[in-house]
């Protein structure tokens, strides 16, 4: 056993592998991670190399735990292997991954398909925010309102203009009411319908937090609430997949239609429960599979859009 700082990568399932480092390390990784579409870290830190040339260590835990967190295809690259590799970062986005025990980790992802998945959900979803009567291949509007049975008296007095740009699955009032006070996350206001109603729920003592990835959404969620006058609700721009609130802050997630659309629910469902105080709730339509979704299917980017 000898005891060396060393580059090393961990793919999939398989063991972390020690890699010499030289001017085209950098170029081979990128090549190899697009040949293999899967999950890939990259770290660069100390490990105890076995004769038969396995690594082991604190620092090849940490990547494992990377791997772990990481969404299908992305490759993850320390702070550490980056500062060693210089991959170009512009194809990167920098990240920080906590865990228990560990610390917080930086690090640069790239993740081709999610990206390029993500750009065409909000391509979509700017098409509802800025053409709503344009018609699309879901149901939108208030003839989707009723069908998801939300009352007339959850409707009256929200604006039209959000009404009219309701796209989603379920109604998460249908669950039950929220209360006064509550801290509500809303994941994925759209146009803000499913938001005012919130806000309208926990009244003046409570706080909605609404995060949508979709700027024109979040535009026309913003100008419905200053047409109501509602002061208890915070718009962020962002992704669910990280949600910008303290640990055990929520009482309640609301979201209609927006899970299914994320490419990373592990990594939703960890920020779900992070946000969540011990006896917070969650009132959630989505879309649910009984089957298996063929991996076909899921690089299918029409299907996710649509
Ligand atoms: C089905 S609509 C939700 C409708 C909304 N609740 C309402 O009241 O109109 C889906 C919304 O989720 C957003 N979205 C999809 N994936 C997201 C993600 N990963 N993070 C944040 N927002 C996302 C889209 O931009 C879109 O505005």
């Amino acid at each position: 056993m000898r005891d060396e700082k060393v580059i090393f990568a961990i793919a999939g399932a398989g063991p972390a592998e020690a890699l010499p480092l030289d001017d085209g390390l950098g170029a081979r990784l990128l090549q190899r991670f697009e040949a293999s579409k899967g999950r890939m870290v990259v770290h660069s830190g100390r490990c105890a190399i076995s004769d038969s040339g396995e690594l082991s260590g604190v620092d090849v835990i940490i990547a494992h735990r990377l791997l772990e967190s990481a969404a299908d295809d992305a490759l993850v690259v320390t702070e550490a292997a980056q500062q060693e590799l210089r991959l170009p970062l512009e194809h990167f986005s920098k990240s920080e991954e906590t865990f228990d025990g560990i610390g917080s980790v930086t690090t640069y992802v790239y993740a081709p398909f999610v990206e390029t998945l993500r750009c065409e959900i909000k391509r979509e979803y700017a098409e509802v925010a800025t053409n709503p009567a344009k018609g699309f291949h879901f149901h939108t509007g208030r003839k989707l309102a009723a069908m998801l049975g939300y009352t007339d008296e959850m409707l009256d007095g929200i604006p039209e203009s959000s009404i009219e740009r309701l796209a989603g699955t379920g109604n998460p009032f249908a669950l039950g009411p929220l209360h006064a006070g509550e801290t509500v996350v809303e994941f994925g206001c759209g146009a803000g319908m499913d938001t005012l109603i919130a806000s309208r729920m926990v009244g003046p003592a409570g706080r909605v937090v609404s995060i949508d990835m979709t700027p024109e959404m979040l535009d026309a969620a913003r100008a419905a609430a200053s047409e109501v006058g509602a002061t208890n609700i915070d718009f962020h721009l962002g992704y669910i997949e990280k949600i910008p609130l303290p640990d055990a802050s929520a009482d309640v997630i609301i979201s209609n239609g927006v899970i299914n659309l994320a490419p990373d629910k592990k990594r939703v469902f960890r920020e779900m429960r992070r946000v969540l105080k011990d006896d917070g709730r969650l009132q959630i339509g989505d879309i649910v599979v009984q089957k298996a979704v063929p991996e076909g299917a899921k690089r299918n980017i029409d299907l996710w859009a649509g």
